[in-house]
This record gives structure tokens, sequence and C-alpha cells, in this order.
């Protein structure tokens, strides 16, 4: 199986978790692209989706599938994203795609966070892939020389402006053994408008495709 076939295969196994009549929260990236696609095929049975993204909210509508504004909404009681890298605790990188704050929020509303993923995601200790950073453009070169000083090498994403106009910074050369910790010290910095480290309100159940199953891993 490709990669990607693997993450179809995680992505459509998240199908069953849905809950008919309710509103589904819906992540951002590639993975998630085929659970919108296999939630188009439910969508008279729920009652529509809250998005992470402007391209998610784009093709949640492609389908036909209302999307609801977080602001209308009092309780999400599923919500379904992909990741960029996840340990056995089930904390998380996420904003590969630059939707990390935007995540952040919706899955703060939801009862249930569901990660999906191919098995290339999940690694002993995050720091492999650089952790994004959402800053607010006037603080970009002080919250950089902060995340320097915190250990890290951050490199601004070329050509990027995220969905609510702000910069990435993405930090190379960080070996994160306490994610909770460095998740709270990043978002103390002036500008940064959040981080793409998911641990304080990690993933509550892993949905991980290998070749010949996926596999459902809850939180250690
Ligand atoms: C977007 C994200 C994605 O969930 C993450 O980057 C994984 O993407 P993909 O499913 O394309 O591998 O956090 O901001």
């Amino acid at each position: 199986m490709t990669q990607d076939e693997l993450k179809k295969a995680a992505a459509l196994a998240a199908l069953e978790y849905v809950e008919e009549g309710t509103i589904v929260g819906v992540g951002t990236g590639s993975t998630v692209n085929h659970f919108i696609d296999g939630l188009a095929g439910m969508r008279d049975r729920i009652v529509g989706a809250v998005s992470s993204s402007e391209a998610s909210s784009r093709r949640l509508a492609g389908h036909g599938i209302p999307v609801i504004e977080l602001n209308d909404v009092e309780s999400i009681p599923v919500y379904v994203d992909g990741a960029d890298e996840i340990d056995a605790a089930l904390c998380m990188i996420k904003g590969g795609g630059g939707a990390l704050t935007r995540e952040k929020i919706v899955a703060a509303v939801a009862s249930r966070f569901i990660c999906i993923c191919d098995a290339s995601k999940q690694v002993d200790v995050l720091g492999t892939f650089p952790l994004p950073v959402e800053v607010i453009p006037m603080a970009r070169a002080h919250v950089a020389r902060e995340l320097t000083r915190l250990g890290g090498r951050p490199v601004p994403r070329a050509g990027f402006v995220t969905d609510n106009g702000n910069l990435i910074l993405d930090v190379h050369g960080l070996r994160i053994t306490s994610p909770t910790n460095l998740e709270t010290a990043i978002n103390q910095i002036a500008g940064v408008v959040t981080n793409g480290l998911f641990a304080l309100r990690g993933a509550d159940l892993l949905l991980v495709a290998q070749p010949d199953r996926v596999l459902r891993l809850s939180a250690a």
C-alpha cells in the first residue's frame, strides 16, 4: 500500500466514530481530505461540520456538507484530524499545513479527539518534525530569538501566511521530552499565537493504518 492509501484507510476507519445527528469537527491535511470525502457519503446523517481551515471548508462545501461557525456551536462530540508526529501518550506535533491555531481551537471544544495517520507519524520522542509556531508578524524576530534561547532553530516558512493572517516559524533541532512544559513555555512568548504541540490537549484515540489493518490505540 502507498502512504496515501494508508492515510485513506485510517481516515475511513474514523467514519464509524461520527455520531449521527451531530456536528463533526474536521481538521486539515491530506489525511483529513480522505475523511471529508468519506463524510460526504453520510452527509444526510450529520448536522454539519466545524472546520479548522479555509481549505477544509472549501472541500466540505464542495461535497454539500454544511460548514458551521464554531461560535454558533455549543458542543462537538468528535474532532478528527491528522498529525505530523504522535507519541505513545498521544501527544502530537501538528501544523505542517499551517492550520495549527484553528485546529487547536476546534479540538478544545471537542469532547473526543481522534487522530488519523499512517505509521510513519509514530515516534518515541517528538521533535524530528520541525515544530510550527504561529506568530504575529511584528513579533517574528523577537519570537525567533526566544525560541533560539529555548534550544531550537527557528526558520520562517517562506511565502506562507496563515488563515489568520500570521506567519509560521518552523523550529528545528528540538528533542521534546516534556511536551506539556514546552507547549506552555512557547505559548508564554509575547507575539506567539500558538504552537503546534498538542500535549495539554492530546488525542484520545489514534487510528493508525498498517498494510493489513487499522490499529486503534488509546493514550498510554
Ligand atoms: C495541518 C496538520 C495536519 O494534520 C498534519 O500536517 C498532517 O498532514 P497530512 O495528513 O497531510 O500528513 O496539522 O496543519
